[in-house]
C-alpha cells in the first residue's frame, strides 16, 4: 500500500486535468447507477477512495446530498477537500475492515479504486460489512480486476450466501484515452430479518 501512497502523492495536484485528458467516465457512471436505486437523496453516501472528489462531484451533480469520503491518501483527501462537498473526510485503508457509527452510512461508491495495486478484492466484504440492509454499493471493477477472477469472486460469493443482490452490472468506458473499459456493479445488501 506504500507505493499506491507514493503514487497518488505525487498525481494528487495533476490527476484531475489527466483523468480528464483520458476521458475517465467510472465515477459519473458510478453515481448515476446509484440515482437510479436510491429513492432518498438525503440518505449518506460513503465516497469510498474519493481521490480528489471527482466521484463526490459526480454524486453531488446526480442529486445526493450528503457525501462523506474515504482515501489512502492524504494528499488526495486534501484536493478532495478543497471542494467543500464533503460533510467528512477521513483517512483509511479500504483493504481493512472499517468502522462507522450506525447511521452515518446508508449508501457507498468506490470508483476507481477496486482494482489490482488499489484496494484489495477484500474492500467488498468490508464495505458491505458496515452498510445497513437495504444499502446500496456502486462500484468499478476494470479491464485489470476483471481479468483476475478473485474480484468478481467476492460478488459471485457475496450473492451465492444470499448477503447481496446485484441490481445491475454494466459493461463500459472507463478511461477510453487508453482503451480502458469497466464493469459498473451496483449491489443491494439484503436486509436480515
Ligand atoms: C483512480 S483514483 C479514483 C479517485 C476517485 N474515486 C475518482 O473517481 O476520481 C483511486 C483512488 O483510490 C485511492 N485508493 C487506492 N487504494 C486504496 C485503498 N486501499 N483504500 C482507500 N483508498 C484507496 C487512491 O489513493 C486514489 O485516490
Amino acid at each position: 500500500m506504500e507505493d499506491t501512497q507514493a503514487f497518488y502523492e505525487q498525481w494528487a495536484s495533476t490527476y484531475d486535468a489527466d483523468v480528464a485528458s483520458q476521458g475517465y467516465a467510472s465515477a459519473k457512471r458510478c453515481a448515476d447507477a446509484l440515482v437510479q436505486f436510491a429513492d432518498d437523496l438525503t440518505s449518506p453516501v460513503l465516497d469510498v477512495g474519493c481521490g480528489t472528489g471527482l466521484s463526490g462531484m459526480a454524486l453531488s451533480k446526480a442529486g445526493f446530498q450528503v457525501i462523506d469520503g474515504a482515501d489512502i491518501s492524504e494528499p488526495m483527501l486534501e484536493q478532495a477537500r478543497e471542494r467543500n462537498i464533503y460533510r467528512r473526510l477521513f483517512l483509511h485503508d479500504f483493504s481493512e475492515p472499517v468502522q462507522i457509527e450506525a447511521g452515518r452510512t446508508a449508501h457507498a461508491v468506490a470508483a476507481g479504486v477496486i482494482n489490482p495495486g488499489h484496494a484489495d478484492p477484500s474492500a467488498i466484504d468490508n464495505l458491505l460489512a458496515v452498510l445497513p440492509g437495504g444499502g446500496l454499493f456502486a462500484f468499478s471493477l476494470n479491464d485489470h480486476a476483471l481479468e483476475d477472477p478473485r474480484f468478481e469472486g467476492r460478488v459471485h460469493a457475496h450473492v451465492d450466501s444470499g448477503n447481496a443482490e446485484v441490481l445491475m452490472r454494466e459493461y463500459g468506458e472507463h478511461m477510453p484515452g487508453l482503451d480502458l473499459r469497466s464493469v459498473i456493479y451496483l449491489l443491494r445488501k439484503r436486509s436480515t430479518v
